[in-house]
């Protein structure tokens, strides 16, 4: 879900609904504003569907604005999405609102307490019961909004921002953070809350990260924060390095679009400032070489996307790291019992820094005496922060669900630390060649951009009313199998598979029937001629059975001709380089065949980017 608050001179409203509309990502089934007007009375209008439809609705009968709000954007986990689901959720006789992010584990025991005190709820949610406690504090201390708010989250289990403001206290709004995220932008005279820092870019690109358990108040000159025992802490600021038009569409036809577009740029600016001469240098890594030298295990955790950044680097930091390398879904590694310890590097993965279920197994990993680092795209974000180490990728905002650019940044990000590991190491003596590959990326993925864009538009175009599709890849092209696989199922909603290409004759083989279309992905001929020649076989098994070929393959392999039905062309890369030409295909494809069946490419049905529960 996503957050915003504002207090300050300005009509709180047009603040509320833009930072809605830069945090739509987060979820899109439903939302909400609530404003204290001038006369110090609450409104609020909370409606089905996406943010358009709030807007249209306030455009049609606009509440009395003022100048404190807080606004939501919501993915359903609690309830259905429906008007009464929404956020915000009012009581103390509809003079307090509050908003949620996460889920409130206890929320059945503490309804039933409710319940039984003589409440009564209009929705399912579990925030009602939030906002129900709240409004039960609040009248048992005497209106004292803070204090009150300290007794709600002291009794809460489980994951949540909450935001809350009371009609007798316009001019104060109080948030407070366990697990999901938060982040306040200070104004002159005026200040914000945010999931983050996209809730308020355009007004400030001056923040303060807020720490676990830790809760905020913001009025128009003032910003304080606590502990949940109210006792005052520091909060640390940062400035936020990219502005407004950086999460602006401009002129593109979706936020993914511009994406994908931007991967040259995504993939410069990572590795801008981590080479040093003919060596892979990461400076925020400096002075921690014994995370690399004291470990005999490192164990890559992420999900969806960044999970399948996480296999690449796999084979690359294997390679050139030669420490042994496994990839674990977040969701999976900490809910069984790993052998992890103080000789395990755990690396996580996360474009938002905020995903749930890895934040989970970074906390699960270092209670466990792992050392911890991850690879994020987002400044200020939960998961860094608890982690012992943090490589940034400079991918830019990422507002598309399905991650493009964020994908190609996390893979040089785990090639510079592969490259970084083996130096520090030993391991890699000359790594010149391997930084000449870096450097020429960003240019050779521009080049597949503009050299495929129109001919994959073209085929998927023909292909809008495919039910299914395969992807096949070997080594590193198997990663960007699954990739291309998961991209067509997130935004098309076909029935996608990626598989290693040699697992083909062990079962997947048998879906084949004539006209199937199978993606495979050929790696060079240069790289090892026995992986290109099994590839080569594993095509001609499958053309054998109908199926309708589709190869990328790089600039004149001409093996495949005979048995392609459709060539994909990228230029010639290095071994542990070629997934990020590879990828840029096969997410233009999926890109073309939603837009071609008239589906929203930006925000798919169900997703959100940044899923913030269990
Ligand atoms: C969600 C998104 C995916 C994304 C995954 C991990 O499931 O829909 O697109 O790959 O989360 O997100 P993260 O922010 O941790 O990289």
């Amino acid at each position: 879900c996503g957050i915003v608050g504002y207090v300050g001179p300005r009509p709180s409203q047009d603040i509320l609904l833009a930072g809605l509309a830069r945090l739509e990502y987060r979820g899109y089934d439903s939302a909400g504003v609530a404003v204290i007007d001038g006369d110090g009375a609450l409104g609020m209008r909370k409606k089905a569907g996406k943010l358009a439809v709030l807007r249209d609705s306030l455009k049609d009968a606009a509440l009395a604005d003022g100048n404190t709000g807080i606004g939501h954007t919501r993915w359903a986990t609690h309830g259905g999405p429906t008007d009464e689901n929404a956020h915000p959720h009012l009581a103390d006789d509809d003079k307090l609102a509050l908003i949620h992010n996460g889920i409130i584990e206890n929320f059945a025991a503490l309804r039933d307490e409710l319940l039984a005190d003589g409440v009564s709820f209009r929705s399912e949610t579990d925030t009602e019961v939030a906002a129900a406690l709240l409004g039960r504090e609040y009248r048992n201390n005497g209106g004292d909004l803070q204090l009150a708010f300290r007794g709600v989250v002291n009794r809460l289990e489980g994951a949540f921002t909450l935001l809350a403001m009371h009609q007798d206290h316009p001019g104060l709004v109080v948030g407070a953070r366990r697990n999901s995220p938060l982040v306040i932008g200070l104004g002159e005279g005026e200040n914000f809350l945010g999931s983050d820092v996209a809730a308020f870019i355009e007004y400030t690109r001056k923040a303060l990260a807020i720490g676990q358990d830790q809760i905020v108040s913001i009025t128009p000159d003032a910003v304080t924060v606590t502990d949940f025992a109210g006792t005052p802490v520091e909060a640390e600021p940062f400035d936020v390095s990219w502005d407004a038009a950086a999460a602006e569409k401009g002129g593109w036809s979706s936020f993914m679009a511009k994406e994908v577009a931007e991967q040259p740029e995504a993939v410069a600016n990572t590795i801008r400032g981590r080479i040093q001469g003919d060596q892979v240098v990461i400076p925020e890594l400096d002075g921690l070489d014994e995370l690399f030298l004291g470990i005999n295990r490192i164990i890559i955790t992420a999900c969806g996307t960044a999970a399948y950044s996480a296999l690449v680097g796999k084979y690359a930091i294997e390679q050139w790291a030669r420490i042994p390398v496994d990839v674990e879904l977040a969701h999976e590694f900490r809910y069984r019992d790993p052998v992890i310890g103080d000789d395990t590097l755990v690396v996580s993965i996360s474009q938002s820094g905020e995903t749930m279920d890895t934040l989970m197994a970074v906390k699960y990993a270092s209670e466990r005496g792992a050392r911890t680092l991850s690879i994020c795209n987002t400044q200020g974000a939960t998961i860094p922060r608890e982690s012992d180490a943090v490589v940034y990728t400079h991918a830019g905002p990422e507002v598309a669900v399905a991650s493009t650019k964020a994908f190609s940044a996390q893979i040089t990000a785990l090639l510079l630390l592969g490259l970084h590991m083996g130096r520090v190491r030993g391991s890699v003596a000359d790594a010149s060649a391997d930084v000449a590959e870096l450097a020429a990326l960003p240019e050779k993925i521009a080049k597949v951009l503009e050299s495929e864009q129109e001919h994959v538009t073209q085929l998927a175009g023909w292909m809008a009313d495919t039910r299914s599709v395969l992807f096949l890849g070997r080594h590193v092209g198997f990663p960007i199998a699954l990739e291309g696989a998961l991209k067509l199922k997130e935004i098309s909603y076909i029935h996608a598979e990626g598989f290693a290409a040699g697992e083909l004759k062990h079962g997947p083989i048998a879906l084949i029937e004539p006209g199937q279309p199978v993606f495979v992905l050929v790696p060079s001929p240069r790289h090892s001629a026995v992986v290109h020649s099994k590839v080569v076989s594993n095509i001609q098994e499958i053309r054998a059975r109908g199926a309708r070929v589709i190869v990328v393959a790089e600039e004149g392999d001409a093996a495949v001709l005979p048995f392609a039905d459709e060539v994909i062309r990228i230029p010639l890369a290095g071994a542990m380089f070629e997934p990020l030409l590879a990828v840029v295909p096969l997410q233009i494809f999926a890109m073309a065949l939603a837009t071609a069946k008239g589906l929203d490419v930006d925000q798919p049905r169900n997703l959100a980017k940044s899923v913030t529960v269990e």
